[in-house]
């Protein structure tokens, strides 16, 4: 049985979090996402605390969740689209679990992501050509993960059937 635990990073969109549902309950393990963690200590969404406090504060939570949550064994944890961009969290992401990189075009980011007001970081004029630019900074960063699955051409049960491979041939 995996001690490790089976983590999911990638873009706003790309099929985190129903991976991460599924691959959990099909393995019978607990699954946490960073977003959730930070919403139930803060009591508000995260809508609401990036425009009360910013991103910075924001981002000092998503630390903490990860320091909390990396200490786990065994578990599945759904992260934030920008929890790469500290790399004291990769790190820690990496030393205790296995490290999947969901993968998928601009194109089909945007169609996923379209209309979700809930996204703070999307609420602006152009957000395509922002999803660009974001994936420019963040790609090579995922890239660090340990293992890269292109998510736009698989269903999500053919996601979470790759990952069940994988893992198999891990533990
Ligand atoms: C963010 C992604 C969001 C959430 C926050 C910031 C990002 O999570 O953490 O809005 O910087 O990409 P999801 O990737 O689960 O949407």
């Amino acid at each position: 049985m995996l001690s490790k635990n089976i983590v999911l990073i990638g873009f706003m969109g790309s099929g985190k979090s129903m991976t991460s549902n599924k691959l959990a309950s099909l393995l019978k393990k607990e699954v946490f996402s960073t977003d959730e963690m930070i919403e139930q200590k803060e009591g508000r969404s995260i809508s609401e605390i990036f425009s009360a406090e910013g991103e910075d504060y924001f981002r000092e939570k998503e630390r903490e969740a990860v320091q909390e949550i990396s200490n786990r064994q065994g578990v599945v944890i759904d992260c934030g689209g920008g929890v790469v961009l500290n790399p004291e969290n990769m790190n820690d992401l990496k030393r205790n679990g296995i490290v999947f990189y969901l993968s998928a075009p601009v194109d089909f980011l945007f169609e996923q992501i379209k209309g979700y007001e809930h996204r703070p970081l999307m609420n602006v004029d152009d957000p395509k050509a922002k999803i660009e630019e974001m994936l420019k900074v963040r790609d090579p960063l995922y890239r660090q993960a340990d293992h890269v699955i292109d998510s736009d051409q698989k269903s999500i049960d053919q996601i979470v059937e790759d990952i069940q491979e994988i893992i198999k041939n891990e533990s």
